[in-house]
């Protein structure tokens, strides 16, 4: 197990579904995952059909620049705003990056997480689309960071969660380092708890810095916190790639770019962007953009101080086993294969029409930066 290979995704358990159509009213970027065809058919036609575009490519000024400027002020977050389990994606919106009520297209999201922190094509591309693909509207090109509704008008009273990003169990999973696991409540929220414990390792093992040693101890120390205290928890491809690829990302996107050696992030700047989703005043981009290949390199230092191969607790503490049918990190390819064969075929068993043709459009995009790497997986090409 020596080359680890990024990527961000989430295990095969569905997300919760609705029942009734009418108990949710806006479908404008909620996901449509898991709709009978009935519902579709109520559904499809209050909603905009936007045009797909091929996604954005990579930046072409890629080097350090002011990015918590005068056009993109911190503001706090309004009463209508969704925020989620990304402090990323937070931290944009929070500053303009991204639209500040949480609500973007992959288009969107792909620009902005390149200017705000130059995050790679690559990896902008393939974690945005499969979020989108999971948790996102693929008829609207609109996906919600976080999970609080929009009112849009004093009645019906709207509903409270309206999934995006803090849909458990497909992008948003166990062992997040500043969020608790889905088991105990609350899946998306700043824990100050936990966040006390990142700052402890810090100090134990990165001089009171968050470095690469203080990232993989604290990878190890989540993952074996959630074996003795969750019962139901999982860490199964893709969940496993992204819990190792977030825990390098605070020091590849969070450390300013003028002063990145060495590579190491302060506590009070992480505080900002964590809980307070702000940049710290003058913070300039990375200096380099950040593709899978980069993360990668990261993922298999800390993945290699102590390693742990996928799998899950059996609906009691501490009774971890491997799954041996997860993708680990010795075949990236199955876990892009697994991803679109059992995840998304999962959430669209039998899609039709122009859900079909969106389901396809976008399959397509989240293949484009691993054309070369991986086979096509040959989805919904059977279905008309
Ligand atoms: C490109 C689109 C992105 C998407 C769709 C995305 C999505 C997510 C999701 C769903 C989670 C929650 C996973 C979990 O812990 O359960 C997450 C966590 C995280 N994301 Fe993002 N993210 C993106 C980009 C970024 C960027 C650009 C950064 C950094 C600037 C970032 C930093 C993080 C970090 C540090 C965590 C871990 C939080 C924790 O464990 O407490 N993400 N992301
Ligand atoms: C995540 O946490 C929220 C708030 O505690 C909860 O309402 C929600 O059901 C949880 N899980 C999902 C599926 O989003
Ligand atoms: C934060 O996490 C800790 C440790 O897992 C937990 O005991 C506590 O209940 C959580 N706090 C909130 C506000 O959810
Ligand atoms: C992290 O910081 C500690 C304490 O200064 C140091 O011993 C360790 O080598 C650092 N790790 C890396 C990867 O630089
Ligand atoms: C980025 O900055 C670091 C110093 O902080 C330097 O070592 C590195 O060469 C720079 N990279 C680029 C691409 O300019
Ligand atoms: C779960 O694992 C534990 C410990 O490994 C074992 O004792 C128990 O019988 C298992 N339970 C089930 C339901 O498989
Ligand atoms: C996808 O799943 C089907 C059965 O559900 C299987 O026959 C096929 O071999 C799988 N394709 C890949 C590329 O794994």
């Amino acid at each position: 197990m020596t080359r680890l290979f990024l990527t961000l995704l989430l295990p095969f358990a569905l997300s919760s579904h609705p029942t009734s159509v009418s108990a949710f009213p806006s479908y404008s970027y909620r996901s449509l995952a898991g709709l009978s065809t009935q519902e579709l058919q109520e559904v499809i036609p209050s909603l905009t059909i936007s045009e797909l575009k091929p996604p954005p490519g990579p930046l072409k000024d890629t080097s350090a620049i002011l990015v918590n400027d005068e056009l993109h002020p911190w503001k706090p977050t309004g009463k209508d705003d969704m925020r989620g389990p990304c402090p990323g994606l937070n931290t944009l919106a929070s500053h303009g990056w991204l639209p500040r009520n949480g609500i973007a297209s992959p288009s969107q999201i792909i620009t902005a997480v390149q200017e705000g922190f130059n995050m790679g094509n690559d990896l902008a591309i393939f974690v945005t689309y499969a979020a989108h693909l999971v948790d996102g509207n693929l008829l609207t090109d609109l996906l919600s960071i976080g999970g609080k509704s929009l009112k849009t008008g004093p009645s019906p009273p709207a509903p409270a969660i309206v999934g995006g990003l803090n849909t458990h169990g497909v992008f948003e999973g166990d062992a997040s380092m500043t969020r608790g696991d889905d088991f105990f409540g609350d899946n998306h929220s700043f824990n100050e708890t936990l966040f006390d414990e990142l700052v402890e390792f810090s100090n134990k093992f990165g001089g009171g810095f968050y470095n690469l040693t203080a990232a993989a101890e604290f990878r190890w120390h989540r993952i074996q916190s959630s074996i003795s205290t969750n019962p139901i928890f999982s860490l199964t491809s893709p969940r496993y790639y992204t819990a190792y690829a977030e825990s390098v990302f605070p020091l590849t996107f969070f450390v300013d770019g003028r002063r990145s050696q060495p590579r190491q992030l302060d506590i009070a700047t992480a505080r900002g962007f964590f809980e307070h989703n702000r940049m710290p005043h003058g913070f300039f981009r990375s200096n380099t953009s950040w593709t899978l290949g980069h993360i990668g390199g990261g993922m298999d230092v800390i993945w290699e101080s102590h390693p742990v191969l996928p799998g899950r607790n059996n609906g009691t503490i501490n009774s971890y086993e491997v799954d041996p049918d997860s993708a680990d990190f010795t075949n990236f390819c199955k876990m892009y294969t697994d991803f679109v064969n059992v995840t998304v075929k999962g959430l669209y068993p039998n899609p039709k029409g122009a859900l079909l043709k969106a389901l396809k459009t976008n399959l397509d995009y989240f293949y484009t930066p691993i054309r070369g790497r991986c086979e096509k997986v040959p989805v919904f090409t059977d279905i008309l």
